[in-house]
């Protein structure tokens, strides 16, 4: 029998637990597909959690611990966050321990300087959970799409808003009272910033985007928005010009630079992004020898992330070399103005004649054509006497930067008493 794979891992929430659970329960099956016993020999964590069974693995309340101890040969890092995670990781590494990890906010922040470690010190610093779960989107790319030039990306890589954004647009919901819900089902934190504000999506996508364009991770770089400003009227607009709107990362490569951005996107409904709902993950990818592939599933939860954990440790013990390289570029990377994208725009105004004909010239005097317009009777509302009804208008591809130029001229409308919404469109062809 070879020498087992011993393991340490730090922290015991969710994650650790699940792979726990796995280690155990499929002990001979990873055995047998490791080539040697995966072993779990230490867990630290902050406070002791007499319910979680660690199969007989001893137990420290110190998480150092596992940092240069010559019985550990791979430190798991599952405590989360940026600070302390980098400290165990960096010391893991310098004391030539491999990692892996599924801490993506650790990833996005530092995984330049921590791959550089590993690959200097020759060990593996593995993060296959740290983007969409038990979905494998980071080997995907590394290894199994190694022979494609990647055009773009664009995926749903946060469940969270997903089952948010669905359960409005089936239930005509807010968005507050399906949050409280997502709450109460644990779905999201008591504090929802990140996922809501899209700040997890983008930590994902700058990850997905070094390694499918070889680059730096450039978290700094990613253009954000969250899903708090989408109205329920927005979903139903959207479903009537046929679309479904989905928060998307997207990170696509020009002849220009590179352009990352996350926010909310009407996609075709018949667009396979489309009808990923509910908590799950979907991933788009268009190399140029594949064309699109799609990576399709549960993007959290404790077997689901386990599962990436443990086939990660299973690298390591087959004596693989961690798929993650050091990016070697820094591109030209795009600005949000530079991006050039349909749009759809609800212009809340009042019911006048001749509103709409001039919020027409002033797109045409932009160059910005028509692509389709909804005005409904039915959507009046009387306010002080005065009546409102939407304009809706669905445009053709233009900079963005001539677009924010025309709102602009449009905000300034005597009969625009509140302020534009604006959302991208995507036809991901
Ligand atoms: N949950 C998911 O579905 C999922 C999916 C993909 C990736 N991830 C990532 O996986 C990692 C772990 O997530 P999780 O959901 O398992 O988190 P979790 O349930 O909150 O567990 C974190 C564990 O680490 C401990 N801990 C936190 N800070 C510590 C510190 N400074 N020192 C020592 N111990 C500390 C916590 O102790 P206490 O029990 O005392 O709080 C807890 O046992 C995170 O990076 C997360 O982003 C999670």
């Amino acid at each position: 029998m070879q020498q087992p794979l011993r393991i340490g891992i730090a922290g015991l929430g969710t994650v650790a637990k699940g792979v726990l659970d796995i280690l155990s329960t499929q002990r001979d099956l990873l055995t047998l597909r490791a080539g040697r016993p995966l072993e779990v020999v230490a867990v630290a964590s902050r406070r002791a959690k007499p319910d979680v069974d660690l199969y007989g693995a001893p137990f420290s309340t110190d998480v150092q611990t596992l940092v240069g101890n010559n019985r550990v040969d791979v430190l798991v890092e599952l405590i989360g966050g940026v600070d302390t995670a980098a400290d165990l990781v960096v010391g893991a590494l310098s004391a030539h321990q491999h990692v892996v990890t599924a801490n993506k906010a650790l990833i996005a922040a530092r995984g330049d300087e921590l791959i550089n470690l590993a690959r200097k010190n020759n060990i593996c610093l593995n993060f296959e959970a740290s983007v969409a779960g038990g979905v494998p989107v980071i080997s995907a790319l590394a290894r199994s799409l190694a022979a494609n030039k990647v055009h773009w990306l664009a995926g749903i890589i946060n469940g969270t808003s997903n089952f948010i954004l669905t359960a409005m647009t089936n239930e005509g919901r807010a968005f507050e009272d399906v949050l409280a819900q997502a709450q109460q089902l644990g779905y999201a934190e008591a504090d929802p910033t990140f996922d809501v504000e899209g700040i997890d999506a983008a930590h994902k996508l700058s990850i997905l985007a070094a390694i499918a364009f070889d680059m730096n991770i450039r978290f700094d770089a990613v253009y954000t928005e969250g899903i708090t400003a989408i109205r329920p009227e927005d979903l139903e607009y959207a479903r009537e010009l046929g679309y479904r709107i989905k928060h998307l990362g997207i990170a696509r490569q020009t002849d220009q630079g590179v352009e990352m951005r996350v926010h909310p996107t009407l996609v075709p409904e018949d667009n396979m992004l489309a009808k990923a709902d509910g908590v799950m993950n979907a991933l788009l990818v268009n190399g140029d020898a594949t064309g699109p592939t799609l990576y399709y599933g549960a993007g959290a939860g404790e077997r689901p992330t386990a599962s990436a954990v443990v086939a990660d440790l299973i690298d390591i013990a087959r004596g693989n070399q961690s798929v993650a390289r050091p990016g070697h570029g820094r591109p030209q990377m795009l600005n949000i103005s530079d991006i050039v994208s349909a749009y759809y725009l609800r212009i809340p105004s009042l019911d006048r004649s001749g509103v709409f004909a001039k919020v027409a010239t002033i797109l045409s005097n932009n160059g910005i054509s028509i692509e389709a317009v909804i005005q409904r009777e039915r959507a009046a509302k009387k306010v002080d006497d005065q009546t409102r009804v939407p304009i809706i208008i669905l445009t053709h591809e233009v900079a963005e930067s001539v677009l924010d130029a025309a709102l602009m001229e449009v905000q300034k409308l005597p009969e625009v008493y509140d302020t534009i919404a604006r959302i991208r469109v995507e036809h991901l062809t």
